[in-house]
């Protein structure tokens, strides 16, 4: 079975969690104290905020961690139903040999509003027994009551200098040959992704030769270009809602910025056969939104916004 490298490589422990020492300091004092409010961690895609919640967990309970660590997805389901029936079915649940569990409600923002009522019901109705540990991408789509008890965490894009270490020493456990102009182009491409760039160290250790510029540079091409195509795609054939899905996918799961997907899309469309009147459209649209996103427009705002565009176009 293939071992996934960013499951192998998680950090165990908060101290070895890359590039977030402010944030870690803090946690580690929390853990220290064995006394933790509800925390609120915000930030990009693959930068630490699911592996920090699960290094509290392991510092503070080593081995049996998991007995006290309840994990859920709120992207999956949006709605008030996940709150209400599993999240407090957990918060009922006593913990083990310690005086609070954790709950972990990764991409919090994507709950309704209703749900986060709910949410911030069961927080303060719980809160002897359970802390909450509430990830999202913005916390600006986070209802104010619930930011309000947490200590909110803002997590960074990881420092180029820091990811390049990183894949560094990766490479080095794995036995891999690997350039310095490669090493720096992931940390380039990966744009403070921390997944993301050793997803791409993996890709390019699959063959077993020498890693230089050129295969990472083709492996994050041909990656970039299956994935957009489909979003181009399905936004082409006015399947707007499957191709949103797909967009989602690949910005939030993989941490993909808004301005690669419109380089890459600007890339694809002169790969494929349209009517040259349609292309035109298409590239003036890419201008549009390219600028709207320089200028400051959120990111994931905007480029839905194309795709709406896109899947307007006669
Ligand atoms: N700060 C970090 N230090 C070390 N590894 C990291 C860090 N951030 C991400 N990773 C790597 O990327 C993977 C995904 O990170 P995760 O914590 O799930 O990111 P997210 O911020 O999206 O929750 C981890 O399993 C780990 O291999
Ligand atoms: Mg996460």
């Amino acid at each position: 079975m293939i071992e996934i490298w960013t499951e192998k490589y998680r950090p165990n422990t908060l101290k070895d969690v890359v590039g977030q020492s402010n944030i870690t300091k803090t946690l580690i004092s929390f853990v220290n104290k064995k006394s933790l409010p509800h925390l609120m961690f915000s930030g990009p895609a693959g930068v630490g905020k699911t592996t920090s919640a699960m290094c509290i967990a392991k510092d503070l309970w080593g081995e049996s961690w998991k007995s006290n660590f309840y994990e859920t997805n709120a992207s999956d389901e949006r709605g008030i139903n996940v709150i209400r029936d599993k999240i407090k079915q957990y918060a009922k649940i006593k913990p083990l040999g310690s005086d609070f569990k954790i709950i972990f409600l990764d991409e919090c923002d994507a709950l309704t509003r209703d749900a986060q009522q709910a949410l911030r019901r069961i927080m303060e109705q719980y809160t002897n027994t359970t802390r909450f540990i509430l990830s999202c991408n913005y916390s600006s789509n986070v209802i104010p009551p619930i930011q309000s008890r947490c200590a909110v965490f803002r997590f960074k894009k990881t420092q180029d200098k820091d990811i390049q270490k990183h894949i560094k020493s990766i490479a080095e456990k794995e036995q891999l040959e690997i350039d310095n102009d490669a090493v720096g182009l992931i940390g380039e491409i990966s744009d403070g992704d921390i997944r993301s760039a050793i997803n791409l160290l993996q890709c390019a250790s699959v063959d077993g030769k020498k890693i230089t510029k050129n295969t990472i540079s083709s492996i994050s091409g041909t990656l970039m270009h299956d994935e957009v195509k489909d979003i181009v795609n399905y936004a082409l054939q006015k399947d707007f809602i499957k191709a949103r899905k797909m967009l989602m996918n690949q910005m939030i799961e993989k941490g993909v910025s808004g301005l690669e997907i419109i380089k890459a899309i600007n890339r694809y469309i002169w790969t494929i056969d349209i009517a040259e009147e349609l292309k035109i459209k298409i590239v003036i649209l890419l201008g549009e939104f390219e600028f709207r996103i320089a200028e400051g427009g959120r990111e994931d705002i905007q480029i839905e916004a194309f795709l709406a565009n896109l899947a307007d176009l006669k």
